[in-house]
Formats: structure tokens, sequence, C-alpha cells
């Protein structure tokens, strides 16, 4: 992974239509269609997952030259243990292989990593490999890259009901003080901003049990393009398409009070 520019005739002319100074600080990407691509290409389902490495390493370099601030990806769900042992297995040794593969130029690009999920039931091997690259990383600045790895949306917000339940009953804290700020501090997600942009492959128009607390106010992209076939071009296209979004947080951006009463109250 090398943060040097990929820069084809396409992605200079894309570049042109962004406006640098709107450029999501946080984006989530649900990493959907590896198996799907590589079914139709008459290939094992693993070559989807290994081609789908790769774009994630194009995409961690595009984002952080833009000027994103953190992405968070969805690379192993609770759901994903029902798939058959063999490609669970597959993905455990790929995550593994990956990180030990490529945490030394992770590092030396200031990027952070971090993983989100319940790391319980995964093999001794892989947690160390994962601790070790989070232990090495800790200190970077430059960008953070959450890996969430048999996570659940739903289930992170049941863990951060229990532990406020739990402060509550022993004392430290009042159930009158639990806000938003304060559940937001006992996610997995505590200290980053949400996302202002959800980017889904593969055309599937679903959350699927992702960030669902954080996701509350993001933008949603969703291509037809499944993720082995994603890149820095298809990932400005989000960009550009993020931009001409009005965001309103559940306000009236163009209307003031006045011109409220003038359109509705005349
Ligand atoms: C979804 O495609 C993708 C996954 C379940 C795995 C995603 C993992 C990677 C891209 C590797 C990431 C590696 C590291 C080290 C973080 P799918 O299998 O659900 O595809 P389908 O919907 O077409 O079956």
């Amino acid at each position: 992974m090398s943060s040097k520019k990929i820069i084809t005739e396409r992605n200079l002319e894309l570049s042109k239509d962004i406006d640098k100074r709107r450029i999501p600080q946080h984006i989530a990407i649900i990493m959907d269609g590896n198996g799907r691509w590589a079914t139709k290409k008459g290939l094992p389902r693993s070559f989807g997952h290994n081609k789908g490495v790769n774009v994630l390493k194009e995409i961690i370099t595009a984002s952080k030259n833009l000027g994103c601030r953190v992405l968070t990806v969805f690379a192993f769900s609770t759901e994903n243990w029902t798939r058959p042992s063999k490609e669970v297995d597959y993905l455990i040794n790929l995550f593994g292989n990956v990180l030990r593969k490529e945490i030394e130029e992770i590092h030396s690009e200031s990027i952070k990593i971090k993983f989100i999920g319940d790391l319980s039931p995964f093999p001794e091997t892989l947690k160390s490999i994962l601790q070790r690259a989070e232990s090495l990383t800790q200190n970077n600045q430059d960008f953070i890259l959450n890996v969430c790895v048999n996570y659940g949306g739903r289930q992170e917000i049941v863990k951060a009901a229990k532990e406020i339940a739990l402060k509550s009953f022993t004392g430290e804290i009042k159930a009158s003080e639990v806000n938003e700020e304060l559940f937001n501090s006992e996610l997995l997600t505590k200290g980053v901003n949400d996302p202002e942009l959800l980017i889904r492959t593969s055309g599937e128009k679903r959350i699927s049990n992702f960030l669902l607390w954080q996701l509350a106010y993001s933008e949603i992209y969703i291509t037809d393009v499944l993720w082995p076939d994603f890149n820095e071009v298809e990932f400005l296209k989000a960009i550009i398409d993020y931009q001409s979004r009005n965001r309103r947080f559940g306000g009236i951006e163009s209307l003031s009070n006045e011109s409220f009463e003038d359109s509705y109250c005349s």
C-alpha cells in the first residue's frame, strides 16, 4: 500500500469535480459482492476475497490522499459464521496473512488500525496478529482504519446498554445522565465522529446490521459495481455524488423562519 497517487486520465478528470473543502472525513464501506464476482468468472469464491483485499488497499490510499481521515470497513459480520466452514476459515486465514504482510507498510503510512467487533471467537493466532497491529499503530495520527470483524450493530448497541445499566446499578452514573453523548462513549467507535458517507457495493439496498447507531444521518451511496471491480474512479464518483447532496439533518436548510411563514402561512 503506497500513498502515491494512482493517476489515470479518468480519475484526474473526476478529481476536478471534487470540492476539496467538503471531503467526508469519515467514510464507511460495506464491501459486498466478492463471491458473486468470482462465481460470474467461474472461479472459487476465495478469488473474490483475494481481489477484494487489493481493492481495499487502493481505496485506503485514495481516501487518505483525498483528505478523508477515517475509513470503517465491514470485513466480517456476526452473520458470516453461517457460511460454509471452509469459507469462514479462508477469510480468517486471509485476515491474518494480509495483516502480517501489510502491517509494516500500514504503520509507515501513519495509519492507525483498529478492529471493531467481538474478537473472542477467533483463533489465538489471529487475535495476537490483530492485537499486535493495533498496538504497533496506536499512536499514528494521519488516518484511522477501522476494520469491523465479527461485528454486528445490534450487538454493539446491546453491549453499550449493558455497560450503562451496570454503571447505573453501581452508582457510577444516574439514569438521568444517560444521553446520546454518554451512549456514544460506550460504542466500539468511541472517539470518532459518525460517518458522513456510507458506500455499499453490489447493489443491495440494505444496511445489514452495520453501524446502526452511527449511520443515523449518513448519506448512503449504493453502486451495482461488485467490490472486486470497485476502484479509485468508482470511489471518486461516490464522493462527487455525496457532494451533490443537500444534508439537512432533519431541518430545512434553504428556508429561514421568515420564509417559512411567507411560503406556508400567507
Ligand atoms: C462480502 O462479499 C465480503 C466479505 C464477507 C469479506 C470482505 C473481506 C475482504 C474484502 C478482505 C478484507 C481483508 C482485511 C485484511 C481487512 P460476499 O462474500 O458476501 O459476496 P457475495 O454477496 O457476492 O456472496
